[in-house]
């Protein structure tokens, strides 16, 4: 997949420039053809030496507290937008003076802190009570859902502050989605749109994967600033890191328990986790996925192809990443390639079994790699 690997080590998230550049277009260019202004969502894209290079094209970040709205000043120093959960008391001051919007989860969170917020703009997060997210673990707006403001509760409420709103609804879906989603949020909050001077539509936009109905985006976001006089943010953050990376992994041995099973510098449950959690089987560059993550038969095998179970080097007997056929047959010390690994990888990994961090590494535009980080033990025993 890449030309000179042998003195890479291993394992790696290497994140290519080009591909990155050209979901930023994209998202670019919806900016510029909708007037929506388009935030990457820190959640679900971060990674240091990138963010000057999203930058720009993308307003700004969209962060959940503290420490993000710090990277995002750090590393790209845009519009930085700040929605927690929970505030908490002890780091208010320091969100309101780095971020230029500030949404509240709760009334009473912002009647307990909006005196101590002088110059961001005060967002409110509205819970639609609807959403078409494909299940319940990504599903915002679900019965009980502790987040966002139902606009029953919002009633009587002294808005005096509130300049905007602020919904997320949506989990890698379409423009359609998008469309029903904001059908019931006018509906809901007719009461105070005329009132704010900006909505935020939060993430969960797939905007950059292939089939993606742009058109449709940039009508819903032309209307909607239309017929409100607002103006519309976006806050992806799948969007700007898919399909722009891999994870490189090696394979240290090769065991056999009636099927072949190669055993990789990696883990899914520690580098890969929503492999686990979405769950789905991983593509892997050069062969094909015969039997997904839980053993679920896929294809055949053809034949003049070999077989292996790939397996990460933790204790953890389900970290399998699936069952693949390669063209050629598996050696110790090759490297596997995991696609589209850069978005909600880096920002949830973990040291699960004293694993060692992939290193972040940067695949130029001139096809140069750059180490960005690299991980030692020293990570694993200071957070532990
Ligand atoms: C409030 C909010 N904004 C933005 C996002 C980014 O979503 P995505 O990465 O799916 O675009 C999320 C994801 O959970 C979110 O909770």
């Amino acid at each position: 997949m890449f030309d000179v690997l042998e003195t890479l080590n291993t394992p790696a998230y290497i994140l290519e420039e080009t591909k990155l550049r050209r979901n930023c277009e994209l998202l670019a260019k919806l900016a510029e053809k909708s007037q929506a202004k388009v935030l990457v969502a820190l959640k679900g894209f971060a990674f240091s030496k990138a963010m000057s290079i999203v930058g720009e094209y993308l307003s700004g970040c969209a962060c959940s507290g503290l420490w993000e709205a710090k990277f995002a000043k750090e590393f790209m120093d845009k519009e930085i937008h700040t929605y927690s959960p929970a505030f908490k008391d002890d780091e208010i001051d320091e969100i309101a003076k780095l971020s230029h919007h500030i949404v509240f989860n709760s009334v009473h969170q912002l009647m307990q802190f909006q005196t101590k917020i002088k110059q961001s703009k005060i967002g409110l997060r509205c819970n639609l009570e609807f959403s078409m997210a494909p299940k319940e673990l990504y599903n915002p707006c679900g019965a009980f859902s502790r987040l966002g403001i139902r606009a029953c509760d919002l009633e009587n409420t002294d808005l005096n502050r509130v300049s905007g709103l602020h919904f997320h609804a949506l989990c890698e879906e379409n423009a359609e989605s998008l469309e029903q989603v904001l059908k019931v949020f006018e509906k809901k909050f007719k009461n105070f749109l005329h009132r704010v001077q900006w909505v935020n539509f939060g993430g969960g936009h797939h905007i950059t994967k292939k089939g993606y109905n742009i058109e449709k985006l940039v009508e819903l976001c032309k209307r909607f600033s239309d017929k409100y006089g607002v103006q519309v943010y976006l806050e992806p953050g799948e969007a700007v890191g898919w399909q722009c990376g891999v994870l490189a992994a090696r394979v240290l041995d090769l065991v056999s328990n009636e099927k072949m099973i190669a055993i990789l510098d990696t883990s899914s449950e520690a580098h890969m986790p929503d492999t686990l959690l979405m769950p789905y089987t991983s593509e892997v560059a050069n062969a094909r996925i015969i039997a997904t993550r839980e053993g679920e038969k896929i294809s055949e095998k053809r034949q003049g192809e070999f077989v292996y179970v790939l397996g990460g080097n933790t204790c953890l007997a389900g970290d399998i990443m699936g069952e693949y056929a390669f063209k050629k047959e598996l050696e110790r010390g090759d490297v596997v390639f995991f696609l589209d690994q850069i978005h909600y990888t880096i920002v949830k990994n973990t040291t699960f079994n004293g694993v060692r961090l992939p290193n972040l590494v940067l695949y130029t535009s001139e096809k140069q790699f750059k180490i960005v980080r690299e991980f030692s033990y020293l990570d694993y025993a200071k957070r532990n």
